[in-house]
């Protein structure tokens, strides 16, 4: 009698014990192989008694075709198995996952911040709601006052039953009440930026946003003069466009300057405002408890998307907040 079953089962027991493939052929060769185990049942068979015969040896065939496929079955998990452990080369060096990367926008805020503070000025932020008398009133701008049309604004409602009476809110339309914030808590000699977020109430151009990134610039100090804000901007302008950038000063009005000018900075053959300046107005500078006849003062404000703009030849200040991935990829990998 010969037990096809426990055959069967000794020869897969021993074939899963087969770890790489020199141990598989020498299965094999020990189960299918000529002088193999199975091999000698079939070759056994027509010793047997004729009625025996066809049980055996139709069951002996059958079991040596399942064993041949079990094997080339366990090869191929082997062979997957080893591929696996190649793919792993712990010798490369990392990848870097995808991680994203700068705003164009805080690439060059970065950038104008790091020339500010070479230049020797603190860095400094302030609220982006803002309460209308430092946006407004103590910056000479009080309600009703036509100037207060220069910047469209974008009011906080307080719709609650106490808000009536209450100090009114707004999202800042520029950074310059930080001058107001600054100068309560602050003496001179000041010499100090606020980069930040401004709101306006405004239709959008290529030109304009709703949302604008300025950098707000004060410094004061005994005697200063008019030549100390030119020589101050047009070093700075020069030390984030080159030595050769052409730049000029044209007068402007802001309630809080006297005199108030515009910094332009030519470009492709056009003149580019970057920036409003001038001279920190005496009521300004003696409301922060200080006397006007000794400290004087200059400061500007900068617009940080039209200087990357500039940099980055971008044709319309829109694509920096619409989100688009293509537009943001281009910026990968720059500092
Ligand atoms: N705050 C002004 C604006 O938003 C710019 C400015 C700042 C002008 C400081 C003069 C001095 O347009």
């Amino acid at each position: 009698m010969v037990d096809l079953e426990a055959l069967e089962a000794e020869a897969r027991t021993s074939l899963a014990k087969a770890g790489d493939e020199a141990s598989l052929d020498e299965w094999r060769v020990a189960w299918l192989g000529r002088r193999g185990r199975l091999t000698a049942v079939l070759r056994g068979v027509r010793d047997l008694p004729a009625e025996e015969r066809p049980r055996v040896g139709a069951g002996a065939n059958r079991l040596k075709s399942a064993l041949e496929e079990a094997a080339s079955a366990h090869r191929g998990q082997l062979l997957a198995s080893a591929a696996d452990a190649e793919s792993i080369d712990v010798t490369l060096p990392g990848r870097t996952p995808p991680l994203g990367s700068l705003h164009p926008v805080t690439l060059t805020r970065r950038q104008l911040e790091r020339t500010f503070r070479d230049m020797g000025f603190d860095v400094v932020e302030g609220p982006d709601v803002e309460l209308e008398e430092y946006n407004f009133d103590r910056l000479r701008i009080p309600a009703g006052h036509p100037a207060r049309d220069m910047w469209d604004t974008i009011w906080v409602a307080d719709d609650s039953d106490s808000g009536e009476g209450k100090p009114r809110q707004l999202l800042r339309t520029h950074t310059s009440p930080m001058q107001i914030r600054y100068l309560e808590r602050r003496d001179p000699p000041i010499r100090v930026i606020v980069p930040g977020t401004c709101y306006r109430y405004e239709a959008t151009d290529a030109t304009h946003e709703w949302m604008l990134t300025q950098i707000e610039g004060l410094v004061i100090d005994e005697n200063l003069s008019f030549a100390h804000l030119k020589g101050t901007l047009e070093a700075f302008v020069r030390r984030v466009f080159g030595a050769d950038i052409e730049t000029r000063f044209r007068c402007d009005y802001f309630p809080f300057v006297e005199p108030g000018a515009e910094l332009g900075v030519r470009w492709q053959g056009d003149w580019l405002e970057i920036l409003g300046c001038g001279m920190v107005h005496p009521e300004i500078i003696e409301d922060a408890g200080l006397d006007p006849e000794r400290y004087t003062g200059f400061a500007f404000g900068m617009g940080v998307e039209r200087v990357a703009m500039l940099r980055y030849g971008v044709q319309d200040i829109r694509h920096f907040y619409r989100n688009d991935v293509r537009f943001l990829r281009q910026f990968e990998g720059r500092r």
